[in-house]
């Protein structure tokens, strides 16, 4: 149990310079501002609300409202003066209370609230909180000073603050968009949506706002959601004190305890409150290609017929800014691109989707109809004198939709139709979301703008954070009501808590250095286990040019992150996209160092061609695993110690992680190296390329070559696979499903297949496949139980045994024996069956 030490309750944060204490004033003299401290202070009655809310009446003005979430969630609502507003962006609309066995107790000195997990004491002096595992005793949560708020004569309330007990041992771990250590402990962090062009590691705040993050104290996880839009700030004992604080600038403080003990079960019960997305296409897991940009359509048509000639897969085309007429969204500048339809007809029967920008600021234009009608329906945000919002972003002058208002949100999803539904664009990248807007030191509206809040009404402080969420809201549903039986795609930069239901995004401007290929794996982990796991990087750096080994170590490293896309900035030098200027136009026009997999050549473009192809062998693997994160919440990448939290060494090697259920990879993050450390954890693990076993719980040191990472598979794994194509609807053709079994007493694994589009799935045309294997003596059994009715293109399996210490003589196939099937090669046999077996016994 981890000791703590005994902390003093602290007063509230040092007054701001010119800020003074409402105590130490003089009536008669004034004042830069005057600010006043709260605290609920003595808890004067408890009111119990049906079954799972508390209500607790203090002598201070600030509210607590508890609810009993489930036996593992609960819920502190802090409310300022006696208002209560339930409204949540975050939450998923879906979320329920779940029924919890809850008992009450008044005594002298406490309320004390139990569920079938959780113990929580509210202290009557002084409203404190604690928090105690039952089972264990533990105690995970503990308020080091009275929960406290700030309101200033000037600005109202302006904090709102959660101080809690901690010590160095504690890890930290969430927070979405950090570019830091994976453990946060001893760092100060802020949340503040903010455009973060060629960012470096540890700048905060970044492009998201997830306030929303683990604690794993002595093994047992728990976890802490601040469901509240403001500027927030976490520190995580960054003055070394023992004290963690959480604090907002303004709002409710509305958060939810969530018990673990373990991590996987704080991600799935964190999802439970801010939801999933739904399936992606499949077409959405294949590779990406995007530069800014690729203009005119015959540089697009290039590009595609290289992939092609090169034999390189590729599944999407990205088209940047450059595509539209003016940066004006919803246009084609038609000297690049005459005829849209006709070149987005072509590439998708060449098997490429084509996935557009759209903005948010839209061009101060009389002449362009998106101004005109978002004017006529008064869409776009005002300052709080009530002229319109105006600034400089792409467009010299643009003004930005509210898209907190519900009826701007339906008007942008219909201004989609013509891309998507007439012009047959796939999917859509909504960027520069935060919102970005140049010129100013701020990168972002003036905090006085208005936003409708949904009818709550707020000002920019509170709407910030959720802008960009709010935006791929309204794509994704305006994408969703234009073509309903499919499954849009959408890209975006900005979000917040909860906008996973929405958009996948990617990890902003990095830079080509091994630096940022370390970042981008941190970052991705990061992001997926704070709710977002359809995440990936601009793969090679998005500023500057990569080298040839680094972006081949990238693409190998991005096979396992679910958007795999290469993207970068060519040759736009700060302010190249506004110029008018022929010259700089042209040199963008004529640049030819892209990332594009062949563009070093020979040898390298070999080894990007045999990561990208392992991307599509790895599909079904990769396809179940985004099937079972939208089941169950798991996110589809993990850091290692979500594997083992017991084991303090998985936290020791950060870069490592695991892809779906089963493998482990070990990206290589320095150039030119011939070996690396590497740390497996407890169970046994293959080698994925040599087949060779190795016990956990040890470190080794691999060998490195160029053309593959360190992968490992988990003894027991059944991992389904198929040859490569050269894109996803090819996938639907192929008549042979691969399965290798990494050989272990027990065994067991899953495919989830389906038509890869449309919403079939959810009336059971999938075809959902449990594995299991039992290995006893020199007999391997492996069985099949099939759900759904999906008729996937596959006729035959070919069962491959890693792990073989014998040449097996006898397949038998649903009780009939298979003759002269196996091939057997050192420890490796494989044997072809049809793809419906029910059993397969191999001896
Ligand atoms: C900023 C985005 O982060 C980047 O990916 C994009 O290429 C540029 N905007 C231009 O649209």
């Amino acid at each position: 149990m981890t000791k703590m030490k005994k902390v003093q309750p602290q007063l509230p944060y040092a007054a701001e310079a010119g800020l003074v204490n409402e105590s130490k004033t003089v009536n008669t003299l004034r004042y830069e501002d005057v600010y006043y401290d709260h605290q609920p202070g003595r808890v004067t009655s408890v009111e119990r609300e049906g079954t799972q809310t508390f209500v607790l009446a203090s002598a201070g003005k600030l509210g607590l409202r508890i609810e009993v979430w489930s036996d593992d969630v609960i819920r502190f609502f802090y409310t300022f003066g006696g208002q209560v507003d339930d409204f949540s962006y975050a939450r998923d609309p879906q979320a329920r209370i779940q029924a919890a066995s809850i008992e009450f107790e008044q005594t002298d000195t406490h309320s004390i609230l139990t569920t079938a997990n959780l113990e929580l004491r509210v202290r009557t002096v002084d409203s404190s909180v604690s928090i105690t595992a039952r089972d264990s005793g533990q105690l995970l949560h503990e308020y080091a000073a009275p929960f406290y708020a700030r309101t200033t004569l000037l600005r109202g309330l302006d904090q709102m603050r959660l101080q809690f007990k901690t010590d160095r041992e504690e890890g930290f771990f969430g927070l979405g968009d950090k570019a830091w250590d994976t453990d946060l402990n001893g760092r100060c962090l802020d949340n503040w949506c903010s455009d973060s062009f060629a960012y470096g590691r540890e700048r905060d705040a970044l492009y998201r706002a997830i306030p929303f993050f683990y604690g794993l104290r002595d093994g047992s996880a728990y976890g802490v959601f601040v469901d509240n839009s403001y500027r927030s700030h976490f520190d995580f004992n960054s003055n070394r004190d023992d004290l963690a604080t959480v604090w907002t600038e303004g709002g409710e403080f509305d958060y939810y305890f969530i018990n673990g003990p373990a991590l996987d079960q704080v991600a799935q019960r964190y999802a439970q409150l801010t939801g999933l997305p739904e399936l992606p296409p499949l077409w959405a897991l294949g590779y990406h290609q995007c530069r800014w940009s690729y203009y005119p359509e015959s540089r697009v048509k290039e590009l595609a017929a290289t992939f092609r000639d090169k034999n390189i897969p590729c599944d999407a085309i990205y088209l940047d800014i450059d595509y539209m007429d003016g940066y004006r969204c919803f246009t084609w500048n038609k000297d690049y691109f005459p005829d849209p339809k006709q070149m987005i007809s072509e590439l998708r029967d060449d098997g490429f989707h084509t996935v557009v920008m759209i903005d948010p600021g839209i061009r101060v234009d009389e002449d362009y109809p998106v101004y005109t009608d978002g004017i006529k329906q008064d869409a776009f945000c005002r300052r709080s004198t009530g002229e319109q919002m105006i600034g400089p972003v792409w467009p010299s002058e643009c003004v930005w939709p509210d898209y907190t208002d519900p009826d701007v949100r339906d008007w942008w999803g219909q201004l989609y139709h013509e891309l998507y539904v007439e012009q047959g664009v796939s999917g859509f990248w909504n960027d520069m979301n935060e919102p970005a807007m140049f010129k100013v030191n701020s990168l972002t509206f003036p905090l006085d703008v208005r936003h409708d809040f949904d009818g709550h009404g707020g000002d920019h402080k509170k709407a910030h954070n959720i802008y960009g969420m709010q935006m791929t809201r309204a794509t994704h549903d305006g994408l969703k009501a234009l073509q309903p039986a499919k499954r849009p795609f959408l890209l975006a930069r900005a979000n917040f808590s909860g906008g996973q239901r929405y958009a996948s995004l990617w990890t902003g401007d990095n830079v080509a250095s091994w630096e940022h290929l370390a970042l981008a794996n941190s970052q991705s982990l990061r992001l997926a286990i704070s709710g977002y796991s359809f995440v990936g990087s601009d793969i090679g750096g998005f500023v500057d040019d990569p080298s040839p080994e680094l972006l081949t170590r990238w693409l190998q490293l991005a096979v396992f992150h679910p958007l795999m896309r290469v993207h970068s900035m060519g040759n736009n030098t700060d302010g190249a996209a506004e110029t008018e200027n022929e010259e700089v136009k042209k040199a963008e026009r004529e640049n030819r160092q892209d990332q594009e997999p062949w563009v070093h050549g020979g040898e390298h473009t070999r080894r990007n061609r045999l990561a990208i192809e392992m991307r599509y062998q790895l599909l079904p693997y990769l396809y179940t695993a985004f099937h079972h994160h939208i089941a169950t919440g798991t996110p589809v990448l993990r850091n290692l110690f979500f594997y083992d939290q017991h084991d303090p060494r998985c936290r020791e090697y950060g870069d490592q992680f695991l892809a779906g259920n089963d493998l482990l990879v070990c990206p290589v993050i320095k150039p030119g190296i011939k070996t690396m450390n590497i740390y497996l954890p407890r169970g046994e693990w293959y080698d994925f390329w040599t087949g060779k076993l190795h016990a956990g719980q040890q470190k080794l040191r691999a060998r490195v070559k160029a053309d593959r990472l360190p992968i490992f598979v988990r003894a027991g794994a059944v991992l389904p696979t198929v040859e490569a194509v050269q894109h996803t609807a090819a996938l639907q053709r192929l008549d042979t499903l691969h399965l290798s079994l990494f050989l272990a007493d027990r065994g067991e694994g899953t495919l989830y297949w389906d038509a890869g589009e449309g919403y079939g799935y959810q009336i059971g045309q999938h075809s959902t496949r449990s594995y299991r294997v039992e290995r006893s003596g020199q007999q391997i059994t492996l069985s099949q139980v099939v759900d759904g009715q999906f008729n996937a293109s596959f006729t035959q399996a070919n069962i491959r045994l890693v792990g073989l210490t014998h040449a097996p003589g006898k397949v038998t196939v649903d009780g009939e024996l298979l003759p002269h099937a196996l091939q057997f090669d050192q420890r490796t046999a494989s044997v072809v069956v049809p793809f419906n077996f029910r059993t397969v016994t191999i001896e």
